[in-house]
């Protein structure tokens, strides 16, 4: 590793995005990354097994909430940017328990942003110029679309889950972290991700690993909300080239064009999971049952992702018809990856409020 390699730091790097953030710093020229990251339930630390040993790639276990510890570990490996991922990330399990989404995402947000303007204020020269915070949020701050439109930079924030509202409140800070004392942000907004290593919680590997045992699959509601997927990879590129080359003050938004309702993402893993892994005597649609709706459910997301395009020269690679089947297939492919996961969560209904 030469001297002028650029030092990364990753919170939430054991996570679904930052795994993938992670494996494509890492297959860049010249990058040291240091992920930091509490290992929570969402955590996979197997999903970075082919960086272990590595000389460029270092984890280190805390909480983002810690001050002591965030500014340890700043000090020590001096970042020239700072990716920050490490968050609570599931809607359902932000309904019946939001106490941890308030403590990470906005609390542990505070205490990054303390930590990193102390860092910046120590830098000079091309360091201080060169330094980055790169916050990574959601396009449900945005709130929820009609039938028509899409989220851009400038659509006013509505967020309306306690998840949401929480990665909202974060994105505050990080901006008045800009404004206010002149820290060097970017923020980006990202739709709905999926791909290999996901927690099988989110909808997509939870429906491939329920359909894959034969278990009921279960579809919010009528399954007419729409999300507009994008593939983790795609992101990773986007996320790396924002961080990178992304304008202080400016937020991005990400996102895949492709619009599907949750029926169609679930009627299609059920097809490929036949075509792939033909169940004798079973249909797998047959398995769809739906079931009461999330409560306060956003009915659509979509972004307009020009600005990343135009601006940072940004394309999504896969489609979703390609990217969805390569997924279930690396499902097929990872039981060793998956298995200690769902032994951890079986895929219960996660997020309804009581009575
Ligand atoms: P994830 O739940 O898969 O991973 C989160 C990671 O953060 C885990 O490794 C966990 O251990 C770590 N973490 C949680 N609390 C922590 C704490 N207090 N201190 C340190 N580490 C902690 O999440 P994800 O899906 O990879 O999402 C990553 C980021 O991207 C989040 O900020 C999320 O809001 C945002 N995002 C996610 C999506 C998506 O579709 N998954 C879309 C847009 C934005
Ligand atoms: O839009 C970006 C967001 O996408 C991220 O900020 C979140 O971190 C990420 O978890 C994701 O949020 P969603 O709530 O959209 O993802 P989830 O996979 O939980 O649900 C996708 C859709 O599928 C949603 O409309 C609810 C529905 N659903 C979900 C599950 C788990 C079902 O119908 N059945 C299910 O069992």
């Amino acid at each position: 590793m030469s001297q002028q390699a650029l030092r990364v730091m990753v919170t939430g790097g054991s996570g679904f995005i930052g795994s993938a953030v992670c494996r494509h710093l890492a297959g860049q020229n010249n990058v040291a990354i240091l992920n930091y990251d509490k290992l929570t339930y969402a955590a996979a630390p197997a999903s970075l097994a082919m960086l272990e040993g590595r000389s460029d790639y270092r984890f280190v276990r805390g909480d983002v909430a810690d001050a002591d510890a965030v500014s340890a570990t700043i000090r020590d490996f001096r970042p020239d940017t700072i990716m920050h991922l490490a968050a609570e990330s599931h809607v359902d399990r932000s309904i019946t328990g939001p106490g941890d989404f308030i403590q990470t995402n906005i609390v542990g947000t505070y205490v990054m942003l303390q930590a990193a303007l102390e860092h910046w204020r120590g830098l000079a020269g091309e360091a201080k110029n060169r330094f980055r915070f790169h916050h990574i949020s959601t396009d449900e701050v945005f709130g929820s679309l009609g039938p028509d439109g899409l989220f851009s930079e400038t659509t006013p924030y509505d967020p309306r889950s306690p998840y949401s509202a929480s990665k909202a409140s974060s994105d505050h800070l990080v901006r008045a972290w800009g404004h206010t004392y002149g820290l060097p942000v970017v923020v980006s907004n990202c739709s709905n991700n999926y791909g290999p290593y996901h927690f099988p919680e989110k909808l997509i590997p939870l429906v491939t690993l329920n359909a894959l045992e034969g278990k009921p699959l279960p579809v919010y509601g009528q399954g007419d909300n729409v999300r507009d997927w994008l593939h983790v990879e795609d992101h990773a590129r986007a996320l790396h080239l924002i961080a990178t080359r992304g304008v202080p003050g400016e937020s991005y938004n990400v996102g895949g064009r492709n619009e599907r309702t949750n029926l169609q993402v679930v009627e299609t893993i059920c097809d490929i999971l036949d075509e792939l892994r033909p169940a004798p005597g079973l249909r797998r649609r047959d398995l769809i049952t739906f079931v009461a709706d999330r409560p306060g459910h956003d009915a659509r997301y979509a972004i307009d992702a020009t600005k990343l395009e135009t601006e940072l020269g940004w394309k999504a690679e896969e489609t979703f018809d390609t990217g969805l089947r390569k997924t279930v297939q690396w499902y097929l492919d990872n039981e060793a990856w998956w298995s200690p996961l769902r032994a951890r969560y079986a895929g219960q209904r996660l997020g309804l409020k009581s009575a």
